[in-house]
C-alpha cells in the first residue's frame, strides 16, 4: 500500500506541498512526509561564517511560481534554527513560491503564553508572529497551548493545523496493552491527550494535579482514593524537558503501589541526565514520538502530518 498525495489544481484551497525543503537535520522523517506527498524533496544548506553569521542557500533553486512549497524542520533548540528558518524563507520567496508552510513538527516558545511578571517577554505572541510574517501556513504535532485557544491565533489568525498525538500514541500502545493498565497525565492540561489516547486503548485513567515551584522543580498530588496497586502505568506528557514532572509524579505512583511505569512523550527535548532522574524515581520505559529527534523516539509522525494535511492513500 502506498501513500499517494491528490493535488488539486487550486493553491488557494490547498496545503500539500510540491516540493518539501530540509535542514541537515531534517532526517528520514522530512524525506518520508515528502515522499507521501510525492514532492520534490530540497535542501536549505546552512554556511557559517567565521564571526557566526550564517548564509543559507536553497536546492533546487529553480523557478517556484504557482507552487505549494513546504519546509520540514523540527525547532527543539531553537535560537539558530529560527534565523536560518526566515532566511530560507525569503530565499523561497524570491523564486516566487505561491504559499509557504511551515512544516515544524515540534513549535518552540509556545509555553511563555503571558507575562507571569511585569516586563516579561510573551515568546509565544513573538515567536507565532515572527513565523506568521514569513509564512502562510503552520503545521505542528501537540504544540503546547494550554491557556491559548488556538493555534491560529498564535500565528496572526492564518491557518494552522494543530494535530493532537493521542489517537497516534493510542494505537501505538494498542497492540501490548495491558487491559489492567491505568494511563496518567501529569496535570490538568493534559487531559485532551490523555482522553485521545484511552479513546483508542479503552483503558482506565485519571489525571494528577501539578504546582509547578520553579524551571526543574513541581509538586504532583493524586487523587484521593486511588487503586492502582501492581497496575501497570502509562504516563503521557506533551513535553518532557528537565524530567521533573515525570520524576516527581513516578515517585508518588510508586508510593502508593503502582505496577511498572511507561512513559510516552510526545516531544523528548531531554537529557541523559533527565533520563537518569526519571529512570531512579521508577520509570522503566520512556518512548516518544520522531517530532524531536532524541534515542527514545519509536512512534514515527509522517503519517499523522500527512493525515493532517489531507494527504490520502489512494494506492
Ligand atoms: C507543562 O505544562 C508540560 O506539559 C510538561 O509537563 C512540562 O513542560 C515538562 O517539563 P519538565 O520535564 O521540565 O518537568
Amino acid at each position: 500500500m502506498t501513500h499517494r498525495g491528490t493535488k488539486s489544481a487550486n493553491t488557494a484551497d490547498r496545503w500539500i506541498p510540491d516540493a518539501v525543503y530540509t535542514f541537515s537535520d531534517g532526517g528520514s522523517e522530512a524525506a518520508a512526509f515528502a515522499q507521501k506527498c510525492r514532492a520534490v524533496i530540497g535542501t536549505c544548506d546552512v554556511h557559517r561564517f567565521p564571526d557566526a553569521e550564517t548564509l543559507v542557500t536553497v536546492t533546487p533553486a529553480e523557478p517556484l511560481a504557482g507552487r505549494v512549497v513546504a519546509i520540514y524542520r523540527s525547532l527543539h533548540e531553537p535560537n539558530a534554527k529560527l534565523v536560518e528558518l526566515m532566511l530560507a524563507a525569503d530565499a523561497l520567496r524570491a523564486l516566487g513560491v505561491q504559499k509557504l508552510v511551515l512544516v515544524a513538527p515540534y513549535l518552540p516558545y509556545m509555553r511563555q503564553d503571558r507575562a507571569f511578571k511585569p516586563g516579561q517577554a510573551v515568546s509565544q505572541m513573538t515567536i507565532g508572529g515572527l513565523l506568521a510574517d514569513k509564512f502562510d501556513g503552520l503545521v505542528t504535532i501537540q504544540p503546547h497551548l494550554h491557556r491559548t485557544k488556538s493555534l491560529s491565533a498564535v500565528f496572526k489568525g492564518k491557518p494552522a493545523f494543530d494535530l493532537g498525538a493521542g489517537r497516534t500514541i493510542g494505537a501505538h500502545m494498542q497492540s501490548t496493552c495491558d487491559p489492567r493498565s491505568v494511563v496518567v497525565g501529569p496535570d490538568e492540561e493534559s487531559e485532551a491527550l490523555v482522553r485521545d489516547v484511552v479513546d483508542i486503548l479503552g483503558t482506565s485513567w485519571f489525571l494528577a494535579r501539578k504546582v509547578r515551584r520553579g524551571d526543574t522543580d513541581v509538586a504532583i498530588e493524586l487523587p484521593q482514593d486511588l487503586s492502582i496497586e501492581n497496575h501497570p502505568i502509562t504516563i503521557v506528557d506533551d513535553i518532557v524537558s528537565s524530567g521533573g514532572t515525570i520524576a516527581t509524579l513516578a515517585k508518588a505512583l510508586k508510593r502508593a503501589g503502582a505496577g511498572e511505569i511507561t512513559v510516552y512523550a510526545v516531544h523528548a527535548l531531554f537529557d541523559e541526565r533527565a533520563a537518569d532522574l526519571m529512570s531512579k524515581a521508577g520509570v522503566s520505559k520512556i518512548r516518544s514520538l520522531t517530532t524531536v529527534p532524541h534515542a527514545t523516539n519509536c512512534v514515527a509522525v509522517a503519517d499523522l502530518i500527512c493525515a493532517g494535511l489531507g494527504v490520502h492513500n489512494d494506492g
